[in-house]
């Protein structure tokens, strides 16, 4: 008798745990870099607060237990540096959820500071990371997509792929570089249903200002040291990630092919002025902002 009820049980569990499974892989999944802290993971709790499967990714899958409270979260380990953590996890994503819809590209740093200063190494790590990290996964997920012939690639770019600030020249450079690479691609996808989609945050309240990684020398010190510490402080007054959140969303969902999303605080605004303004004024707004007790 106690055998039967035991087996009766867990006869239950296993069927509930494959209704669970069945109902995950009908949902829509997207896959997203850099989901440990900042717009990754505000975009990995929005996205599975709404019903979706979630891969959050990460180089260090501990920092994102408090993910796990959502059934639909998996966290999967991802490097961008490295393709093979790339590709094993997307194949345990589709495994695990049946698909993946949306690949949102996020994982990202800032190198800021004087340019002269700067090593070969820190130069070659930020674009390893902001733009071959890109490109590694998006080369990924491509077969994958043309064969379902639908999907969609979200990438977080910058307002800083579209206007400059001093002392980020080579985030800048990188960030310039995807929003090139992405518009360039979206021809060639089209044809496959494969849609792009570039998400321009402004200054956003995350990490981010925690892993910048800021160099100087002396003869710069005058100029960086107070020009950095003038853009620190916008970010005080920077919304959270949630805004870029919505911003996924919205892209994920509203079925375009549109390619622009700017977002977050002054970043749109910005974005329009650069556009209307002859360029000499608009560096002279961008000096007048941020060089404010500087001495170049
Ligand atoms: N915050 C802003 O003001 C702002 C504005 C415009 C654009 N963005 C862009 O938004 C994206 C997200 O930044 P955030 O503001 O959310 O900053 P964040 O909180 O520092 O998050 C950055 C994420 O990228 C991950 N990452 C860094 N290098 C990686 C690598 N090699 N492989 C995998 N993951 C890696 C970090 O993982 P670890 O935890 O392992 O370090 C972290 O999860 C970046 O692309 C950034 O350039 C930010």
């Amino acid at each position: 008798m106690k055998y039967t009820s035991y087996f009766k049980v867990t006869k239950l569990r296993i069927t509930f745990a494959n209704l669970i499974s069945n109902i995950q892989k009908m949902n829509k999944t997207i896959f997203i870099t850099g989901a440990s802290t900042g717009i990754g993971k505000a975009t990995a709790i929005y996205f599975a607060e709404k019903g979706w499967n979630v891969a959050a990714t990460m180089r260090t899958t501990s920092k994102g237990t408090d993910l796990l409270k959502y059934p639909n979260v998996k966290l999967l380990s991802v490097d961008v540096m490295q393709t093979e953590s790339i590709a094993t996890a997307i194949e345990q994503s589709i495994e695990h959820f049946g698909g993946i819809d949306v690949m949102f590209n996020n994982a990202g740093y800032g190198l800021v500071g004087a340019f002269e200063a700067m090593s070969d190494a820190q130069i070659r790590r930020q674009f390893d990371t902001n733009v071959f990290g890109v490109m590694n996964v998006t080369r990924a997920i491509l077969p994958y997509f043309r064969e379902k012939k639908v999907g969609t690639i979200i990438n977080t770019t910058s307002m800083g792929g579209i206007i400059t600030f001093p002392l980020y020249s080579v985030y800048h450079s990188t960030k310039w570089a995807l929003e090139g690479f992405m518009e360039s691609l979206q021809f060639e996808l089209r044809s496959h249903n494969i849609k792009i989609k570039n998400i321009e945050p402004g200054a956003i309240k995350t990490d981010f200002e925690n892993a910048i990684d800021f160099v100087s020398t002396a003869s710069y010190d005058n100029y960086a040291i107070k020009v950095h510490h003038n853009m620190l402080e916008s970010y005080k007054q920077a919304p959270g990630p949630i805004v870029v959140a919505k911003k996924v969303w919205k892209a994920a969902n509203d079925n375009s092919y549109r390619l622009r999303y700017p977002v977050g605080g002054l970043g749109p605004f910005l974005i329009v002025i650069r556009k209307l303004l002859p360029l000499s004024w608009f560096v002279s707004v961008v000096r007048l902002a941020t060089e404010k007790g500087s001495k170049s």
